[in-house]
């Protein structure tokens, strides 16, 4: 296993009060401490960034904001830079599908990933197909598309930031679980699309991980995979409980060296 695993929690638009992330934050602390197997990152809304940062202060439970603007300042409301959070975070994510739904496109996933790099950030950019194009069977061509627009102004240099999360839309909170060899077959084409881009060594080190309805019942059958270097969790991660049995399940995997 050359990469460390990563579990990254998406919160999304979750909790509504400040009272209830720092229950949350608080409710998996004891299960990340207990282990240095697998990195852990968390991503409230902007808005309870900061409280969380000082609950994870001294702990290896890492921070990282849903999304970010590409010009570092300026009048652009309701906008918040990757500068501005590089202050602040570890991670990013950029080009969830969520945002994808709502507009953003393919040249300003790149333009979001790009300034995130730039700013010093950890990034994940998210990819995957709809339901439509899975039917038609383009997952990999709509992927490898998808990666290849993403990946317009990231170098070589950045791969040990860079995260790739092949999130199948389908599968995203819907509780339709991809089959872990589809999920393997196209993480390997992300891989090996990065790869193409810049360079197949820097593909190597970057990690590319799954997402969509994974939860502790599924969640080993993608950490056990070859091409996986972890998972992005969304309603799983609102569950202090059931997220902290997927660190262990995930540290656990990763332990026994069957990855
Ligand atoms: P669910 O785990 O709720 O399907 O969400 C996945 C996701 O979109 C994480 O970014």
């Amino acid at each position: 296993m050359a990469n460390k695993p990563v579990l990254a929690a998406n919160w999304k638009m979750n909790p509504i009060s400040a009272k209830e992330a720092g229950d949350l934050v608080n409710g998996i602390l004891d299960a990340a401490k207990a282990q240095d197997r697998v990195q852990i990152a968390i991503f409230p809304p902007y808005i309870w960034l900061l409280g969380v940062l000082e609950l994870l202060a001294g702990t290896n439970v890492e921070l990282g904001a849903q999304n970010c603007f590409w010009k570092s300042s300026g009048a652009y409301t309701g906008e918040v830079s990757a500068a501005m959070l590089a202050g602040i975070c570890k991670w990013v994510i950029v080009g969830h599908s969520e945002r994808r739904e709502m507009g953003e496109t393919d040249d300003q996933v790149a333009k979001k990933a790009g300034a995130a790099l730039a700013a010093g950030l950890h990034v994940i950019i998210c990819v995957g197909e709809n339901q439509e194009q899975h039917t038609a069977g383009k997952a990999a061509e709509v992927v490898a598309a998808q990666v290849k627009a993403a990946m317009a102004e990231v170098a070589a240099d950045d791969s040990e930031r860079l995260v790739m999360a092949y999130e199948p839309v389908w599968a995203i909170g819907t509780g339709k679980n991809a089959d872990p060899e589809h999920a393997y077959r196209t993480m390997r084409l992300i891989r090996k699309a990065a790869g193409n881009l810049i360079g197949q060594k820097a593909g190597q080190r970057l990690r590319v991980i799954y997402g969509g309805s994974v939860n502790s019942q599924n969640i080993e059958t993608y950490v056990e995979l070859p091409e996986c270097d972890g998972c992005l969790v969304g309603g799983a991660s609102l569950k202090a409980d059931e997220f902290s049995k997927m660190i262990n399940m995930t540290a656990a995997v990763y332990s026994a060296g069957a990855v």
